[in-house]
């Protein structure tokens, strides 16, 4: 059984916490794109536990994490990572992978994806600056350096010969930066090796085993439907397929094999970076949600900006991920406001458009028709039973199920594990 875990919007919809929650019941828990850029949270036990590369279901000690190929993989991160899970108590010994043919972020990836979103000025993309736009492009480009490469320390080398070739040239001719001593890089990056080679594992075989044996997997996306890099809101977008189809690729499964997908979404909408937001709430509101919801970048810090559930993207992206169901986190946070809205439609030039636009140019200048809902007053950050939740409060989640014409299966109404209602 392998299930599919994806966000349907901009990202940051609370798949760390949902993946936490599911991962109890599931062997497996198995990233299959994006890097460093994703921070997703879990809170248990009263602590707050940020995952960026490493699955959010490892606070299960029995649960096995593993980082696909479809991952871009900063061992300097990862490392770190991993250092400080470990002084917080988890032990991960046999219990976390990678693949071997994973790409390898590397500290020029980072500096580069820097110089270059800065270089953008106006048009900036406001990226995470992790590096991994330019780690897929490498990858692309097949000029990428791999974790089987990374392991053998002559490959090594030679591949980054290639790659930064023409690197140092632009870092030294055209952005007057210093350039990358490739015997420098080997030498400080050797000390994790011997811990990389403990971990490397061919994951499509060993998925496909797992699944084989009766194991269940649970695949975690990171980023959201909208920072796809084929359907989201191009050019802001993140450089990878955050949708279920991604966690094929990223992990090397067959789309046979996919028995379920789960899509997360806010019961409000946030996005962090640049890029059009139809639904973005222009006035004070804007900032008391965010205030309310906590709502500061997980990897950055960054303030995200804040907007009404949009019933059309979220639709979309029910088609696109092929969701059996939906899961809707932190309804608590609209509580004690007097009026919800929620975007149904869309407007382009007086014209009604009855889907998400994929052209950018539009989207950026669609007009929103909204339905007004009335909020409800309670704390609801207790409420266990979906039958116990102001009479708004269902009416608002039974109204989103019918605009997304999804099945709305658990509403999350805090940040912990527990907080959590099954319908
Ligand atoms: P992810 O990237 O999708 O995993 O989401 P993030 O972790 O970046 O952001 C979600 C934030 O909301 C985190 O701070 C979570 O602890 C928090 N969170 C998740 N679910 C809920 C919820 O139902 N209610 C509240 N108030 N906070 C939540
Ligand atoms: P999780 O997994 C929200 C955004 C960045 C930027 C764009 C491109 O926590 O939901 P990138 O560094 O990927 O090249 O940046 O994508 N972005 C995210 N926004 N949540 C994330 O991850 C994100 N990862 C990248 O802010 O707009
Ligand atoms: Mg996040």
């Amino acid at each position: 059984m392998v299930t599919v875990v994806v966000g349907t919007q901009w990202g940051d919809e609370g798949k760390g916490k949902i993946i936490d929650t599911l991962a109890g019941q599931h062997d497996i828990v198995a990233r299959y794109q994006g890097g460093a850029n994703a921070g997703h949270t879990v809170v248990w036990n009263n602590q707050k536990f940020v995952f960026h590369l490493i699955p959010s279901g490892l606070l299960h000690h029995n649960v096995v994490g593993v980082l696909g190929n479809g991952v871009v993989l900063d061992p300097f991160s990862f490392f770190h990572e991993m250092t400080d899970l470990e002084n917080r108590g988890i032990d991960f010994t046999n219990r976390l992978f990678i693949a071997e043919n994973a790409h390898l972020t590397l500290p020029y990836h980072k500096i580069l994806d820097q110089i270059e979103d800065n270089k953008r000025g106006k048009e900036k993309l406001g990226t995470t600056g992790r590096g991994i736009g330019t780690t897929y492009a490498d990858k692309y480009g097949r000029i990428g350096v791999r974790v089987a490469d990374f392991l053998n320390e002559e490959v090594f080398v030679k591949k980054l010969n290639i790659a930064l070739e023409l690197k140092n040239y632009l870092f030294q001719q055209y952005y007057r930066e210093s350039t990358i001593n490739v015997e420098q890089l080997v030498e400080e990056y050797s000390k994790y090796r011997k811990k990389f080679r403990e971990l490397a594992i061919d994951v499509s075989a060993y998925l496909n085993d797992a699944i084989e044996h009766g194991k269940t997997i649970l695949a975690e996306g990171a980023q959201g439907t909208f920072l796809d890099i084929d359907f989201g809101t191009y050019p802001y977008v993140t450089a990878s397929n955050p949708i279920s189809g991604g966690a094929c690729t990223g992990l090397g499964i067959s789309p046979k094999k996919i028995t379920k997908i789960i899509g997360v979404a806010k019961a409000y909408t946030t996005r962090v970076g640049m890029g059009p937001f139809p639904t973005e709430i222009k006035d004070d509101l804007n900032e008391k949600l965010r205030t309310a919801g906590n709502e500061f970048g997980a990897t950055t810090g960054r303030p995200r900006r804040c907007g009404w559930f949009d019933a059309v993207i979220v639709k979309y992206a029910a088609m696109l991920n092929g969701l059996d169901e939906l899961i809707i986190t932190k309804l608590d946070v609209l509580s004690g406001l007097k009026t919800i809205k929620v975007g149904v439609k869309y407007y382009y030039k007086g014209d009604e458009i009855n889907k998400y636009p994929l052209d950018t140019n539009v989207f950026e200048n669609v007009e929103v028709e909204y339905k007004a809902f009335q909020g409800w007053d309670e704390n609801i950050s207790s409420v266990s039973d979906f039958y116990h939740l102001p009479a708004n409060a269902k009416k608002y989640i039974e109204k989103i199920e019918e605009l997304v014409n999804t099945k709305i299966t658990a509403i999350s109404v805090g940040s912990s594990r527990d907080q959590i209602i099954s319908r």
